[in-house]
């Protein structure tokens, strides 16, 4: 099964399973974004950050699965956004064409999140800042279950074996800003980037 049939099919379930639990996670992570640039949200979904960031950007949302980008034009109230369908791992954007980047719970879930994050890294200008919130495994973690279970589940909505810092390591024009536990025992992060000049 793949990616994009299996978010179809989650789509009008997603809202439901994953706004309690992450509302106020956004809105905590979110409240300092920066305003005034060029934004982009990588693997949007149905829009849940939307309302809880500034309104003077220009946001650009990309998101492999039409059903998911069809929700989240109806959250976007206002705010200055185009949608575009298509991959996070092989962006359609010039290098250094964004100010601020947003990778919520998208880096995890596709097959090469190294791909994903270089190619966020490339889009960024010098100086531009990215924020992460996802679910990764410490480098010394065994996590038998969750390594298990990714066997299944990568191939239907998200990996469950991801090292973030593994993954970093083949990005060295991003280096971290600040790394916060959230939910889930630290399992969920909140990591801030910023792209060397
Ligand atoms: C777990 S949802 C996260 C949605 C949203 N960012 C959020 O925080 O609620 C993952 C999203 O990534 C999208 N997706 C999966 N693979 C992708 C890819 N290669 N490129 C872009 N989007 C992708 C899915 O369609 C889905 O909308």
């Amino acid at each position: 099964m793949s990616l994009r049939f299996s978010y179809t099919l989650i789509a009008p379930f997603y809202d439901l399973a994953i706004r309690p639990a992450f509302d106020k996670v956004r809105q905590n992570t979110l409240l300092d974004f920066p305003s005034g640039g060029r934004v982009l949200v990588g693997g949007i979904g149905t829009g849940l950050d939307l309302p809880f960031l500034p309104r003077d950007n220009h946001y650009v949302g990309i998101d492999l699965t039409t059903a998911m980008l069809r929700q989240s034009q109806g959250r976007r109230d206002g705010l200055d956004l185009n949608l575009v369908q298509g991959d996070s791992q092989r962006l359609p954007f010039a290098d250094a064409s964004f100010d601020h980047a947003l990778l919520h719970l998208i880096l995890a879930v596709v097959p090469n999140p190294e791909q994903c994050l270089a190619e966020t890294a490339r889009v960024l200008k010098p100086g531009g800042t990215l924020q992460v919130l996802d679910k990764f495994l410490r480098p010394d973690e065994r996590a038998p279950l969750r390594r298990t279970l990714n066997v299944l589940l990568r191939h239907v909505a998200t990996r469950t074996d991801v090292v973030f810092e593994h993954t970093l390591a083949r990005v060295p024009s991003l280096k971290i800003i600040s790394d916060e536990p959230l939910l889930g025992g630290g399992w969920f992060r909140c990591i801030r980037l910023e792209k060397c000049a």
